[in-house]
């Protein structure tokens, strides 16, 4: 009886909600559920605002590809509602429904209509990403900046300008291409704001093009997990007008020459202890004295969430060592060794970060 009423309730349904009908309701709900949550979506900083033109052309391409996702999201869960709703199995009812025959037309269609989207979808991912790597028109104007990636920092190398600097600076609407390699293990170069990450591989270098668009502090990150240090791998990025780019170049031009040290004559004895801290990546000093063959100590004072710790080679080519310091976490320690009977310039650096924190051992 239940089911009769059932089956009697389901069919003056059907009738009030004719397939006309129910195909202009569903396509209402769609246009309106999908449309809102794209516009919701497009509205969201989901990452900082974009900063560059190859980070416009990505957000482009992504908000077509979401928009594209929520319709056809909603799209296909307006027909599952729908087919619970109308096609549900009677209450008690264990018979088989109607056997399905193909509908020739709506088969060619979803076909169809899917391969095209995702064809369009692929030639327009071809389109921008072609434009984000090819060279600018004019080559002559590209900056070029030599990122070397360690663990765990960043430096630039302005091969145009003959200087290196632990901030990427760059001047705002240029186009920028970045020679990138990492000296240990793979990291990625990655300013959120930039856009596109690039892989920095040893062994293998890479390229990257940005033309920054704003002015502005930004920093770069690494995006790939790259060992114990890998938050702090960060680096400062400023994007300067192009008048302030040139004096930041004029500056660091000159920091880079090296100013002739005054000598003054009567020398005392070195005192053969050297304080010796290690912060943000850099030691506090870039020169140790000693008297030659003197019973050396160095306070050692790791104030870093990473490992690092004193080595004193015969040159900067770091082939021989002369004593090399236990590694150590944040933390002191003290080392103690004997100067080299030789007078002359050492080289000191920690083993951990090599390319950053080195200095001049000097026996006297
Ligand atoms: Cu380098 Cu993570």
């Amino acid at each position: 009886m239940s089911s009769q009423r059932d089956e009697a309730q389901i069919r003056a349904f059907s009738e009030r909600f004719s397939v006309e009908r129910r195909l202009v309701i569903l396509s209402v709900f769609i246009a309106v559920v999908g449309g809102g949550v794209a516009y919701l979506f497009l509205r969201i900083d989901l990452i900082p605002r974009p900063a560059s033109v190859e980070r416009q052309s990505i957000d482009s391409l992504l908000q077509l590809l979401f928009s594209i996702a929520a319709v056809i999201f909603v799209l296909v869960m307006a027909f599952f509602v729908h087919a619970l709703v109308f096609s549900r199995r009677r209450r008690r009812s264990y018979e088989e429904g109607p056997p399905l025959t193909g509908i020739g037309g709506l088969e060619i269609a979803w076909t169809i209509v899917p391969l095209f989207i995702v064809v369009a979808i692929g030639v327009y991912g071809g389109i921008v990403l072609n434009r984000m790597t090819a060279p600018p028109a004019n080559a002559q104007t590209e900056v070029q900046v030599n990122v070397l990636a360690f663990r765990w920092g960043w430096q630039f190398t302005y091969p145009e300008y003959g200087f290196r600097s632990f901030q990427l600076s760059l001047p705002v609407d240029r186009p920028v291409i970045f020679n990138i390699e990492s000296r240990d293990v793979v990291h990625s170069f990655w300013v959120p704001e930039f856009g596109p990450k690039q892989d920095a591989v040893p062994g293998k270098p890479t390229t990257l093009r940005l033309t920054p668009t704003k002015t502005g502090q930004y920093q770069v990150l690494c995006a790939e997990l790259c060992g114990m240090g890998h938050t702090i791998m960060t680096a400062p990025a400023v994007v300067f007008s192009a008048a302030d780019f040139d004096s930041w170049v004029k500056q660091q031009q000159a920091a880079a020459t090296p100013t002739p040290t005054p000598t003054s004559s009567p020398s005392p004895a070195p005192p053969n202890t050297a304080n010796l801290a290690a912060r943000n990546l850099e030691f506090n000093l870039s020169a140790i004295t000693v008297s030659a063959g003197a019973q050396v100590t160095i306070h050692f004072d790791n104030q870093d969430d990473v490992p690092h710790n004193f080595a004193l080679y015969t040159d900067g080519s770091a082939q021989t060592v002369i004593f090399r310091g236990d590694i150590i976490n944040r933390g002191t320690t003290t080392y103690t060794f004997t100067a080299p009977a030789a007078p002359g310039d050492y080289f000191f650096r920690c083993d951990v970060h090599p390319m950053t924190m080195t200095g001049t051992f000097t026996v006297k």
